[in-house]
């Protein structure tokens, strides 16, 4: 089954209970939100296949942040995808550029460090250097910063926009050597592609 996108369910059932209830505010407060209706409900359809798992991934994310501006809801979603669709992760999320440090963006998994300085840990690496981390064993990376003590493997690509430094994307495993080169150079074409929708206004 490939990405599909499904309208009202039980939102509509959601809104009938309320009118069922004849709470007029509450009746006028769903006509008011009625533009939230659309639920995404995305499923990759090739698990045992990297590539073409990668490949549903992408197809997903360009459908969500389709007509979307807002580059943090954006990176939400994102987040949210790939951790439904790729295995054995601990974390993945953004950190965003904000003046001269990278900021703690939407992400899923547990709580993280906040800023890291360009040059430091393997986001700052990847940012300073704008090039993508594939690290197998965080422990033998020089200054790896130890978010969640779970995480065994990292991979980070920097995303970039019209030359300027947006963030990065970070995914975390808890599995040495969880990351491969088909992984890097996938989460850089998603990076690539959405990159518009990551970057916001200039
Ligand atoms: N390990 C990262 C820090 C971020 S967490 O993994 C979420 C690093 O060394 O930069």
């Amino acid at each position: 089954m490939g990405p599909r996108k499904t309208m009202d369910g039980p939102w509509r059932q959601a809104q009938t209970a309320r009118a069922d209830r004849s709470d007029e505010a509450e009746i006028a407060k769903a006509r008011a939100t009625s533009y939230i209706r659309t639920m995404y409900d995305f499923a990759p359809a090739a698990i045992a296949d990297k590539p073409a798992l990668h490949a549903d991934l992408r197809a997903a994310a360009q459908a969500i942040v389709t007509g979307e501006p807002d580059p943090i809801a954006n990176m939400a979603n994102i987040a949210a995808l790939i951790w439904q669709f790729l295995p054995d992760l601990n974390w993945a999320g953004f950190y965003r550029m904000v003046g001269d440090e990278l900021v703690l963006g939407p992400f899923q998994g547990k709580p993280a460090c906040i800023r890291i300085a360009l040059g430091k840990g393997v986001c700052g690496t990847a940012a300073a250097t704008r090039e993508t981390q594939l690290v197998a064993d965080v422990n033998a990376f020089p200054g790896h910063i130890a978010c969640d003590a779970a995480s065994a493997s990292e991979l980070v690509v920097p995303i970039v926009h019209d030359g300027r430094l947006i963030g990065v994307l970070d995914l975390d495993s808890p599995s040495a050597g969880r990351f491969d080169t088909v992984d890097a150079a996938a989460l850089e074409a998603l990076c690539t592609l959405l990159v518009p929708a990551l970057a916001g206004p200039a």
